[in-house]
């Protein structure tokens, strides 16, 4: 089951890490550590292989995927022995990545999305392929009528405005293409309710928002564990200190209340009630791919009595994210296969902000997603209707 993996800012530090790491997997030259899809209670035969992944992308910079990965190498992101022995296979990626269309207005820039995806199914002779967004974070933007509507937004594409940021439109373009959409990022994509409609009439899944990597990862632990132990969250506090690419986008004001919000959900949730307290993300550009979150909560017990939890995280990002791109992309294409369309809210595990999802806590996740996986691999399309 050939499957296409189509990654928007597929030049990107997640983007070189998940590609380089795919091709490592299937060369043998590394392990699967990190990959969800090959734990027991997930692994099965509905799930393409890692060999079967065929890889393409957009983006708006031209800087050689080899050359990505080696600064990513050097940063200590990924093992230099990788980029160096997968020279033919990186150069072979290479050849499946287009420029963002920039040119027209955006129905013409989405016509051209729609023909770089259709080629390259064909051109493979690909089952399917998964649109994952993986480009950066983007500010939240104006709302617009045309946003409610399929046929208001197609035509109101066609006019001079700006009418879908960037994330929408390539989520637009995959569902028209009847590709299934993934977005690992806080940005719109397919959150605009003629999107919705327009991905139930093209009958494609897709799953969302904000990959959950490090520091939301271990709110989702920790948060329903306070509330299971009955004990009151009074504060709680955080600052992500982080640099690379993601880092220098969130230094811009917009696009970090994008992240913030995302990052803020989970608590309410699982706590029932809002802690005081709020989460900062600074750009330190030294820091590069690899980010430090401090956390600070203080709690109260039994009489009153006053507690507090430190927590200090230190995680490479982009090592913690490709392995979950992957994932992902199997995890959609085998929903896909048994014919599931609509928000994947099983695939909440994965994310900060997730799709239609009841819970944020990460171990009642886990046990939506086993009972997924073992659906998709038992049941197949019956499942999807059951
Ligand atoms: N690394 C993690 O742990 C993690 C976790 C959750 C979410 N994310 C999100 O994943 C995204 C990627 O992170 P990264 O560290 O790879 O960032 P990055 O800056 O290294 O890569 C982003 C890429 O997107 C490209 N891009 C920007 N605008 C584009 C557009 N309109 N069309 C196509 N490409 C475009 C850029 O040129 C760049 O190559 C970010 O939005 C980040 O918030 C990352």
């Amino acid at each position: 089951m050939r499957t296409g993996v189509w990654l928007v800012g597929a030049r990107g530090s997640v983007a070189t890490t998940s590609i380089v790491g795919a091709l490592a997997l299937r060369a043998g030259l590394t392990g699967p550590t990190g990959c969800v899809t090959e734990l027991p209670e997930v692994r099965g035969p509905s799930l393409p292989a890692f060999a079967d992944l065929v890889f393409g992308g957009h983006d708006v910079v031209a800087t050689p995927l080899a050359k990505r990965a080696e600064a990513l190498a050097t940063a200590g992101v990924l093992p230099a022995r990788l980029a160096a022995a997968l020279g033919e296979e990186l150069a072979s990626v290479e050849r499946e990545l287009r420029p963002a269309p920039t040119a027209g207005s955006q129905a013409e820039r989405a016509t051209a999305m729609v023909r770089d995806l259709t080629e390259f199914r064909e051109r493979h002779g690909l089952a399917r392929v998964v649109v994952v967004n993986v480009a950066a974070t983007e500010p939240a933007p104006r709302p617009h009528a045309a946003h409610a509507d399929p046929a208001a937004l197609r035509a109101a594409l066609t006019g001079p405005d700006e009418v879908l940021p960037a994330s929408s439109l390539y989520a637009y373009a995959a569902v028209t293409a009847g590709c299934p959409y993934v977005d690992f990022t806080p940005s719109t994509g397919l959150r605009l309710p003629a999107l919705a409609a327009l991905a139930d009439a093209h009958r494609v899944p897709y799953a969302g928002h904000d990959g959950k990597t490090g520091e939301t990862l271990l709110k989702s632990v920790l948060a329903p564990m306070f509330a299971m132990r009955h004990l009151a969250v009074r504060s709680w506090s955080g600052i992500n200190l982080l640099g690379g690419g993601d880092g220098a986008t969130l230094a811009d004001p917009a696009a970090n209340a994008a992240k913030v919000r995302s990052k803020q959900r989970v608590l309410g949730e699982t706590l029932g009630y809002l802690p005081q307290g709020d989460t900062r993300i600074e750009y330190v550009e030294d820091l590069g791919d690899f980010k430090t979150a401090w956390d600070l909560i203080t709690f109260a017990g039994f009489l009153g009595t006053g507690m507090r939890l430190e927590f200090t995280w230190h995680g490479c990002d982009s090592a913690l994210a490709a392995p979950l791109v992957l994932d992902l992309a199997r995890l959609t294409a085998a929903a896909h296969a048994a014919g599931h369309t609509g928000p994947l809210a099983d695939l909440a595990f994965f994310f900060k902000d997730p799709l239609d999802s009841a819970t944020g806590s990460l171990a009642d996740q886990w046990t939506r997603l086993c009972a997924f996986a073992r659906q998709l691999h038992d049941g197949g399309a019956d499942a999807a209707h059951g």
